[in-house]
């Protein structure tokens, strides 16, 4: 297999991608913005790997997207570069609008020029928007797209545009949706690191609303898993979700995660809604399961226990990520190998 060009591979999903990729002994070209959520330390463990390379740089910039086309024999993309955190998207949509939609354009125009093998989107289950309650049918690909956050709706803009390009210029794109991820690496403006990390430091812990929204929830390295499935064998043009089948109440998780770090419920602290906060999440998964034969396999119970730990062990990169002088200081010394 020649190279696999993937954005945004130093942030949460990204980097759990480029690792496992980086152990099979695929080659990997990694460029990312390193924005706030953009963490090189997320990849010390294999930067000095012959079969990786690092370049920092926006997706948006199109000499320097081309000029990485042009020095190595790129066949597959998978684009994860994106502005990703719901509430920073309702203070303001313009850096979604133009990473997540615009981003994607540059690299498809360009990456159409040098003639690829395979593109795929990482998209989201939420350019779905949300079910109404508890009964309703959970979301299938076949499903009205119907965002209701910027962050979503920039993602969906993105999907549009993807399947367009299929469309007219038989470019060949893949689409996957999948639920909210949690695991190591996640920057802790998230709900689940959030949690943790506020517990940690026994601190009072948001919960927005009435605190009975549900999220479907799916550990990261079963939704990279799902994606080396899809590159392998998913088919061009298609759309797959990608789910556990895992939906739970955001009060139960909170609960859940404080009883096993043994931390009192009086840290939890109702705060006002989110605007628009959408309801529920749930993905129905049959497709990618039927077709491309893939099934989650962490449980997860288990995994909310190994993320904890590596929330405990590394405490030290949850504080830089939150002061991110250090964070900074770290990817602005980082040497690139040539
Ligand atoms: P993240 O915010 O942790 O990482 C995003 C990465 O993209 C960062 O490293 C950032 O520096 C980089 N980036 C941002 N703008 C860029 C630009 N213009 N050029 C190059 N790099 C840029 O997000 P994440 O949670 O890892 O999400 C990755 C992808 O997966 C996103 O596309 C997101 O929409 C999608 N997704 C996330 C979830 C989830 O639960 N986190 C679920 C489904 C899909
Ligand atoms: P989040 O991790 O931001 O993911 P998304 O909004 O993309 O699903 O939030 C998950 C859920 O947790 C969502 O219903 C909002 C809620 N939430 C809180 O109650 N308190 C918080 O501090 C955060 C960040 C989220």
């Amino acid at each position: 297999m020649d190279n696999i060009f993937v954005t945004g591979g130093a942030g949460f999903i990204g980097s759990s991608f480029v690792r496992n990729a980086v152990k099979r002994d695929l080659k990997i070209i990694n460029l990312d913005i390193l924005n706030y959520a953009g963490n090189l330390k997320n990849l010390n463990d294999i930067e000095d790997k012959k079969n990786y390379v690092f370049i920092k740089g926006d997706i948006c910039d199109e000499g320097l997207v081309e000029s990485i086309f042009k020095k190595y024999k790129i066949s597959i993309v998978v684009n994860f570069a994106a502005e990703s955190h719901v509430d920073r998207s309702i203070m303001g949509s313009n850096g979604f609008i133009k990473t997540n939609i615009l981003g994607t354009g540059i690299l498809m125009d360009i990456a159409r020029k040098y003639n690829i093998d395979r593109f795929l989107q990482i998209s989201t289950d939420e350019v779905y928007g949300d079910l109404e309650n508890e009964l309703a049918e959970r979301f299938t690909e076949k499903s009205q797209i119907y965002p209701s956050n910027p962050y979503a709706a920039s993602k969906a803009g993105a999907d549009m545009l993807v399947g367009s390009y299929y469309r007219t210029h038989k470019f060949p794109a893949i689409i996957s949706r999948c639920s909210n991820n949690f695991g190591p690496y996640q920057f802790p403006e998230k709900f689940i690191p959030l949690i943790i990390y506020r517990a940690l430091k026994n601190k009072s812990i948001p919960l927005y609303g009435d605190g009975l929204n549900i999220r479907d929830w799916i550990f990261v390295e079963d939704h990279v898993e799902a994606l080396f499935s899809i590159i392998e064998n998913g088919k061009i043009g298609e759309i797959y979700n990608i789910g556990s089948e895992n939906e739970i109440r955001n009060i139960d998780i909170l609960k859940m995660i404080l009883k096993i770090m043994n931390k009192n419920e009086s840290l939890i602290e109702y705060v006002k809604d989110r605007k628009g906060h959408d309801r529920r999440y749930g993905i129905d998964p049959s497709k990618i399961r039927k077709e491309l034969n893939f099934e989650s396999k962490h449980i997860f119970e288990i995994a909310i226990e190994k993320t904890i730990q590596w929330y405990k062990d590394n405490i030290k990169w949850a504080e830089e990520c939150i002061d991110g002088s250090y964070r900074d200081y770290y990817n602005n010394n980082y040497k690139m190998k040539e």
